[in-house]
């Protein structure tokens, strides 16, 4: 039997999105849309888990909901095709990582790789807040919910998804086949997993300040790309370059198409060219950057544009908002009746559960 795909993947609103999670989810998440074979497909702005770790600064999350809501929409994620949500208007999410909890040990959150360096990042030490440290939980809650079985997602993710296998499997075991096993799907491209901030920095990311956002107007785009870190060896033009772990040639292997080299940068046919000429020498930084500057910016134009056209009609944004999580409620509140079902917590469905104690009662 063939399997039907359901889809779900997520964002933490903490702030408007980048280029790194275009190349690592949401372009993907644009071709996924239009497949045929796609049962259905949500996407959820996922705060009740941003607010894991910023319980002191809930109005940081409140505002960036419709932000990300705007970069959905703007990169061309279709409401007619996908299922928008917002994560805290689904109490049943709530309820199902109550359950999952008792699944899963305290040491073994500890073990989550990603979850580790996020503490470590955020120097939590002594002061985890223990839903920080449960996100995994609620994670698994969000896909099995909609009984999703492909997750589109970076691999810093893999983590999490691991975990939620782990759920789905002890759950199954104990209360019977209910939910649904999920496997990630993961960038084609391997540099689009991570990408470097443009400080050279592993990643990027907000507080480090090293982002190129969706929205950043041609300037701000400019000035960034021009700033560039690149390799800090490669001196004068005639010097030889080293191009892994520059993150110019990271961003131009993520971004850059044969058809960008034919518009903007014929002097070569391919990526592969202009990377053999940079390692070879005689090939500047700045004109390599000009590159990675018109090709982001014909990426970015049309996105940027659309956003700022969204943007005049919140009311509309808003409402894609609101119908999503209504109808991904009504989805999330069936697997969990099925749950509560199978979990024999589902007292006052029908008389069963009178009938049975009657039984028990009188043959005390
Ligand atoms: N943890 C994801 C991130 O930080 C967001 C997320 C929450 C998610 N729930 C999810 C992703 C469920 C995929 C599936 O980007």
């Amino acid at each position: 039997m063939k399997m039907e795909k359901i889809i779900l993947t997520g964002d933490r609103p903490t702030g408007r999105l980048h280029v790194g999670h275009y190349v690592g989810s949401l372009r993907r998440r644009v071709e996924l849309q239009n497949e045929l074979d796609i049962k259905k497909m949500y996407v959820m702005i996922a705060d009740t888990q941003a607010l894991t770790d910023n319980a002191k600064n809930p109005s940081k999350i409140r505002d960036n909901v419709l932000e990300v809501a705007l970069d959905y929409l703007a990169c061309g994620l279709d409401p007619k095709k996908i299922n928008f949500f917002v994560q805290s208007m689904i109490p049943e999410l709530c309820e199902l990582t109550m359950y999952y909890m008792n699944l899963v040990t305290v040491a073994r959150l500890q073990r989550n790789p990603t979850v580790k360096s996020e503490i470590q990042m955020r120097d939590f030490a002594a002061t985890i807040p223990s839903g920080f440290l449960n996100y995994p939980v609620s994670q698994a809650a969000d896909i099995t919910a909609f009984k999703a079985n492909i997750i589109p997602v970076g691999e810093d993710q893999l983590p999490m998804i691991e975990q939620c296998q782990e759920i789905v499997a002890k759950f199954n075991n104990i209360y019977g086949e209910v939910l649904v096993n999920p496997r990630a799907v993961l960038p084609e491209k391997s540099v689009c997993n991570r990408l470097p901030g443009i400080d050279g920095k592993a990643k990027m990311s907000k507080s480090l300040g090293n982002c190129i956002y969706l929205s950043d107007e041609p300037e701000e785009l400019k000035t960034k790309v021009m700033s560039m870190f690149t390799d800090p060896k490669h001196l004068r033009v005639s010097d030889p370059g080293e191009v892994e772990g520059n993150p110019v040639f990271t961003y131009l292997r993520a971004f850059a198409t044969d058809e960008h080299f034919l518009e903007f940068c014929p002097d070569y046919k391919n990526l592969a060219e202009m990377e053999e000429h940079y390692t070879r020498g005689g090939l500047g930084d700045v004109k390599v950057k000009r590159f990675l500057l018109a090709v982001l910016e014909s990426t970015l134009k049309p996105i940027r544009e659309r956003r700022k056209e969204l943007a005049k009609n919140l009311d509309y944004v808003y409402d894609v908002l609101k119908t999503g999580s209504l109808q991904a409620e009504e989805a999330a509140s069936k697997t969990l009746a099925e749950v509560r079902a199978a979990m024999k917590i589902n007292y006052f469905d029908g008389s069963d559960f009178l009938d049975e104690q009657k039984v028990r009662f009188s043959a005390k």
